[in-house]
C-alpha cells in the first residue's frame, strides 16, 4: 500500500521534510483541558497553558448576533445553568449563564487575549457561518502562523481555506473516507484527524507521503497514546494532557515511567 501510494504521490509533495525529521508528537489539550477543568472555559485554557500543551483545541458556533461563541453543543443546557440554542441567543443572553466553577462562556477573542503568545489553537468549527468570522478574527489578532482550523464538515474546511490560503486546515473524520487523499490535495489538506481508533501505520504513512500531518483526537488513554507516538502520528488531541506530555518526555528520554502513575489504563 505504502509502495503504491509513494509511486502515485505527486513530487511536489512527497517527503515533506518538516514531517518525519526529528519526529516528536505534539499534545493538544482537548476544550483547553477538559480532564482538569470545565470544557472550553477559559480556566480550561489556562490548565493547557499551564500543563505546558503545544496547542489546545476549542469548539466554535455562531450566537445570534453572529459573535464567535466557544462552546461545543449547538444547545447550552449540558454545560451551563440556562436553555437552548446558542444560535437563537445573543452574546448578552449567553453571557449571561453560568458554566461551573464561577466560569462563563468565552468568546472565541477572549480565548485568543488569553492564549496569544503562550499556546497556538486548534479551531474547530461546529457550525455553518462560522468560517468568515473566525478567519476574520485570526487575521485581526495576527495569529495565522500557529493556527490550525479543523472541523467535521468539509465545506466549512474549504469555505475558510479559500477565504485564507495561508491558513493550516485539517478535515475531522471518524471513518476514513475513500477519497481522503484526493481531497487533500484539492482543498489541499494540512492535516488529516482520525478518531484515534481507526490510525493505521498505513494511515500515518500514506498522509505522509502526501505531505499532510495526522491528528488524532479523543486519545485519554496511555496505552493507546503509545501506539500512536510509535506509529509516528504528528498531533494528539487529550483531555489528559499532563499524562502525555510526561508519557512523550519520558519515552523520548528513554526511562518510561512506571504503572500507576498519574493515570494508567
Ligand atoms: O479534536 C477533535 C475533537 O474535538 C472532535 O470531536 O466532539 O470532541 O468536538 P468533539
Ligand atoms: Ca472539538
Amino acid at each position: 500500500e505504502a509502495a503504491r501510494l509513494e509511486s502515485s504521490t505527486h513530487p511536489n509533495v512527497r517527503a515533506n521534510p518538516t514531517i518525519s525529521e526529528n519526529h516528536m508528537t505534539k499534545i493538544v489539550g482537548h476544550r483547553g483541558a477538559a480532564g482538569y477543568a470545565p470544557e472550553n472555559t477559559l480556566r480550561s485554557f489556562e490548565r493547557a497553558i499551564e500543563s505546558g500543551c503545544d496547542r489546545t483545541e476549542l469548539d466554535v458556533r455562531l450566537s445570534k448576533d453572529r459573535a464567535v461563541i466557544v462552546i461545543h453543543d449547538e444547545d447550552v443546557s449540558r454545560v451551563t445553568d440556562g436553555k437552548g440554542m446558542v444560535k437563537d441567543m445573543t452574546l448578552a443572553e449567553l453571557k449571561k449563564l453560568n458554566c461551573p466553577s464561577h466560569q462563563t462562556l468565552p468568546t472565541l477573542q477572549e480565548v485568543i487575549d488569553l492564549c496569544k503568545g503562550k499556546i497556538s489553537l486548534q479551531i474547530e468549527l461546529k457550525a455553518p457561518g462560522t468560517p468568515l468570522p473566525v478567519e476574520h478574527l485570526i487575521t485581526r489578532n495576527g495569529i495565522e502562523e500557529g493556527v490550525v482550523v479543523t472541523s467535521f464538515e468539509l465545506p466549512l474546511v474549504e469555505e475558510i481555506k479559500r477565504a485564507n490560503p495561508s491558513l493550516q486546515v485539517g478535515l475531522l473524520f471518524r471513518t476514513l473516507p475513500k477519497t481522503i487523499w484526493q481531497m487533500a490535495q484539492k482543498i489541499p489538506l494540512d492535516f488529516v484527524c482520525p478518531r484515534y481508533n481507526i490510525v493505521t501505520k498505513a494511515l500515518v504513512r500514506a498522509a505522509h507521503l502526501h505531505g499532510v500531518r495526522v491528528y488524532a483526537y479523543h486519545v485519554n488513554r496511555k496505552t493507546g497514546g503509545k501506539r500512536l507516538m510509535a506509529l509516528g502520528v504528528d498531533e494528539l488531541g487529550t483531555d489528559f494532557p499532563k499524562l502525555f506530555i510526561q508519557l512523550r518526555d519520558a519515552v523520548r528520554r528513554g526511562t518510561p515511567p512506571r504503572r500507576g502513575g498519574a493515570f494508567s489504563c
